[in-house]
C-alpha cells in the first residue's frame, strides 16, 4: 500500500467510525441476508430468523468484533512498517476461524459485502476502491494462509 492509499483508507474509515456499531451491524446483516448459509456457523443464532436478530445485543456485538479487527489493522497501517503487528492481529482471527472450519468461500462472500458497503457509504472513487481492494488482499492473504496451515511464520 502506498502512502496515498493508506491515507484514503484511514480517511474513509474515520467517516464511518462515528456510527461504527450501526455500520458493523449493517454489513454483517447484509452478509447473512445475501449469503444465508453462513448463518449456520453461528451456534448462538443459527436457528433464529435473521430479521429477528436485527438490533439484538449478541448480534450487534458479533458484528462489532469484525469491525474492531478492521479498526485495529487500519489504525496500524501507518505505524507498522514491517506489518508484524497487523499479521499478528489477522492471524489470530485466521487461526480461530480455521478451527471453526470457516471456509474460504464464506470469507470471499463477506469480502464482497464489505467492499460494496464501504464503497457506497464512503462514496469511494476508483482510487478508493483500488486502495480498499489492496487492503483486503493483504488481510485475506493472511487469513487464507491460516486455512492452508501455512501461518507458522507469524
Ligand atoms: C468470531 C472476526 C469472518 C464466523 C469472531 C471473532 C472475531 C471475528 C474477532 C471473536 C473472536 C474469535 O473467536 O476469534 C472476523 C473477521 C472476519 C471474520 C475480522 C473477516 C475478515 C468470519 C466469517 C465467518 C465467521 C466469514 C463465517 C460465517 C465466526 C463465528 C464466530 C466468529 C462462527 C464465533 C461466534 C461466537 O461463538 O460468538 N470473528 N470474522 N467470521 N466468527 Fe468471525
Amino acid at each position: 500500500l502506498s502512502y496515498d492509499e493508506v491515507e484514503i483508507i484511514q480517511k474513509s474509515w474515520s467517516e464511518i467510525q462515528s456510527k461504527a456499531h450501526d455500520t458493523a451491524e449493517k454489513i454483517f446483516y447484509t452478509f447473512l441476508e445475501k449469503f444465508p448459509q453462513n448463518q449456520q456457523n453461528f451456534v448462538a443464532f443459527k436457528n433464529t430468523p435473521l430479521l429477528m436478530l436485527k438490533g439484538t445485543p449478541g448480534f450487534r456485538a458479533h458484528a462489532s468484533r469484525i469491525f474492531n479487527v478492521f479498526s485495529n489493522v487500519i489504525d496500524a497501517l501507518d505505524k507498522d512498517p514491517d506489518m508484524k503487528g497487523i499479521k499478528n492481529i489477522v492471524a489470530e482471527v485466521g487461526r480461530s476461524h480455521a478451527k471453526r472450519q470457516i471456509k474460504k468461500r464464506s470469507y470471499v462472500e463477506l469480502r464482497i459485502v464489505i467492499l460494496e458497503s464501504i464503497a457506497e457509504m464512503c462514496k469511494l472513487d476508483d482510487d478508493g476502491i483500488v486502495a480498499w481492494s489492496k487492503l483486503l488482499d493483504i488481510i485475506y492473504h493472511i487469513l487464507f494462509e491460516c486455512i492452508d496451515g501455512r501461518d507458522q511464520q507469524f
